[in-house]
């Protein structure tokens, strides 16, 4: 069994996942993705890059993970996985679904996993499914900067989302500069289209120097 625990931090500001979306909305997203996975679909697209780029047996931060899809599949590639979200109810969703990682309730603008007994760095994080675009405004550097302080150096972020909500290409990379991270790679798919300044989904990698 996974562990779990659902009584971590309040968010410090809500974030665009709450004041954005009408009431609802979690239980669609998790119904959502509970039917393409029963539906047989192939969800597995984030987890498979960042499975190419880290050493077996890696320690993966999911973060924004929401009900567990990307962080469930590098579990069952053999990774330790620890996945956080703001929204409670995704997490309950994660813990149900998938119990084979650790979820967690938490922020991103200020984490500090080793309030939570996980002291030791991780070997990669992700940042999928449009969790930029949905973070307080005015938090992207400093969840870019807390997620980094949890990553070893020379550990990769991979950052996926729509270039055409609101969160501009041109912030996320004054954002990045802000947080000290290093932009290595950029894409326009999951499965590395390349990048075409018309495309309107970037995969980012970063770098912890
Ligand atoms: C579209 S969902 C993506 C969930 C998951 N990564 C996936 O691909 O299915 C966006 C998620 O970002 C989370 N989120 C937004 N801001 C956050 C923050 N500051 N800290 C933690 N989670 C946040 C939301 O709660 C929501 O679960």
């Amino acid at each position: 069994m996974g562990e779990f625990d659902l009584s971590g931090p309040v968010s410090p500001r809500p974030t665009r996942w709450v004041t954005d979306t009408a009431p609802g909305h979690s239980q669609w997203y998790i119904d959502r993705f509970r039917t393409l996975a029963a539906d047989g679909a192939d969800l597995a697209g984030e987890a498979r890059l960042v499975d190419a780029m880290v050493v077996r047996g890696a320690r993966v931060l999911d973060a924004g993970c929401g009900p567990g899809r990307v962080g469930a599949e590098l579990a069952a590639r053999g990774h330790t996985v620890i996945g956080v979200d703001a929204d409670p109810e995704l997490i309950a969703a994660a813990i149900t679904d998938h119990p084979g990682g650790r979820w967690l309730v938490g922020d991103l603008s200020v984490l500090d996993l080793a309030t939570s007994g996980e002291p030791e760095p991780f070997d990669a994080a992700v940042i999928a499914g449009n969790v930029m675009t949905f973070v307080a405004r005015g938090t992207e550097a400093a969840v870019l900067r807390r997620v980094a302080a949890h990553v070893r150096s020379g550990g990769p972020i991979l950052v996926g989302f729509a270039v055409d909500r609101g969160y501009s290409l041109a912030d996320f990379d004054r954002d990045i500069a802000a947080a000290g991270l290093r932009l290595e790679h950029r894409f326009a798919t999951w499965d590395l289209i390349a990048w075409d300044a018309a495309a309107d989904f970037a995969v980012t990698v970063l770098r912890v120097p």
